[in-house]
């Protein structure tokens, strides 16, 4: 995106989906049926925040972009960024993580929720919290089915409502378990043991997947074709996912030099949790022995002090190794992007590109 004025107007119209995928998210009529209050609360807390609904703007552009209508596409929109939801809730618990969309992750609040309302002491409101979270992100995925079925009430046709739900159950879910089960996995392997290509690999799964899901399941229902019929959603898919791959490496080096009031997460979190990334990666291989014994001290370490993170992180700039990841990224985007020749010019394709750019570009 070349000027702001360009990035304004993208963002605004990101900014409309978002506002009309959230009519549906929050419609009490759509919603679950809870009757717990603290599990309630907790299953609402992430969609009710503001998140960037990436996932909902791709899947309505992608809609638009093969001629169909948005207004068929909503639902699915608000499915997707339900899908969405319940991973980030799950990755919180996964990650230990206290912070999301700028306020408490999910089984944190379950666990204050717990300690002021049932006056549990804090290993017994931990242990609640996580349970909670478990089970709201559990009715999260739930919901994001019962948001695919409402499709039909827009006028998708069934056979396309039901190929969405089974990519759903058979494809996305157990390539996004996949990755981050991998990610989990990774970070108990001494970083240097890990190739690029295995790094790569699991962020098109944990990421990628449902960015690719997202994008070709609007091209199904513009087209009112399903996935194996129609090259658009193939296209689109092949898009999401080299998406997925530069969006991962930027959340990367957004993890590390980014602003954690902008971002709405941790800074640091990576380096003191030893997450397997490709900055670290290259970090170690290029670090000479003192460099590669910070580095090492840090990593996993989840007391590392502050001053060391902040001597890691220069070293990750002084290395290239952040210069490397954003190369690497710019070519993910490119390639990405060659995919959309699939799709007749059109505003909506533009909006498509501008959206790869900013996986790219963005600072949150
Ligand atoms: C965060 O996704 C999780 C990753 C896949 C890295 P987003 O950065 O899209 O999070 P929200 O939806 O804006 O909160
Ligand atoms: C996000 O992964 C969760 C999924 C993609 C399923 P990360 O752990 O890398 O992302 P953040 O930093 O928590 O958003
Ligand atoms: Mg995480
Ligand atoms: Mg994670």
């Amino acid at each position: 995106m070349p000027s702001p004025l360009l990035r304004e107007a993208f963002l605004n119209e990101v900014a409309l989906r978002a506002e009309r995928t959230g009519q549906w998210l929050l419609a009490e009529e759509h919603g679950p049926v809870v009757s717990l209050s603290r599990l309630r609360e907790t299953t609402r807390a992430y969609v009710a925040r503001p998140g960037k609904r990436l996932r909902p703007a791709v899947l309505l552009f992608a809609c638009a972009a093969v001629g169909g209508d948005e207004e068929q596409a909503l639902p699915a929109a608000a499915a997707v960024e339900l899908f969405h939801t319940w991973s980030l809730v799950h990755d919180d618990i996964i990650d230990n993580d206290d912070l999301r969309r700028g306020q408490p992750t999910a089984h944190r609040l379950a666990s204050t929720l717990a300690a002021e309302q049932l006056g549990l002491a804090p290993a017994a409101a931990a242990h609640y919290g996580q349970s909670a979270a478990i089970l709201a992100g559990d009715i999260q995925l739930a919901w994001a089915m019962r948001m695919l079925v409402r499709c039909r009430g827009q006028g998708v046709s069934a056979d396309v409502v039901l190929d969405l739900m089974a990519r759903l159950t058979d494809q996305l879910a157990p390539q996004l378990i996949d990755g981050e089960m991998l990610d989990v996995e990774f970070s108990h392997r001494p970083p240097d043991e890990l190739s690029e290509k295995e790094i790569l690999n699991m962020q098109e799964l944990k990421t990628g997947a449902l960015l690719g899901y997202a994008a070709s399941t609007g091209a199904c229902i513009g087209t009112d074709h399903v996935y194996d019929n129609c090259s658009a959603a193939q296209a689109l898919n092949a898009f999401g996912r080299a998406c997925g791959i530069a969006f991962q490496l930027q959340d990367d080096i957004l993890g590390i030099v980014g602003d954690e009031r902008q971002l709405g997460k941790p800074i640091g979190s990576d380096l003191r949790e030893g997450k397997a990334t490709v900055l670290i990666l290259h970090a170690l291989r290029h670090a000479n022995g003192r460099e590669g014994d910070l580095l090492r001290h840090v990593l996993g370490n989840p007391e590392a002090p502050t001053d060391e993170i902040a001597k890691a992180t220069q070293l990750l700039t002084d290395l290239g190794s952040l210069e490397h990841t954003r190369v690497l990224a710019r070519q993910y985007i490119a390639g990405a992007q060659a995919h959309l020749a699939e799709l007749p010019p059109s505003p909506s394709r533009d909006l498509l590109e501008a959206w790869g750019e900013f996986l790219f570009d963005r600072s949150f």
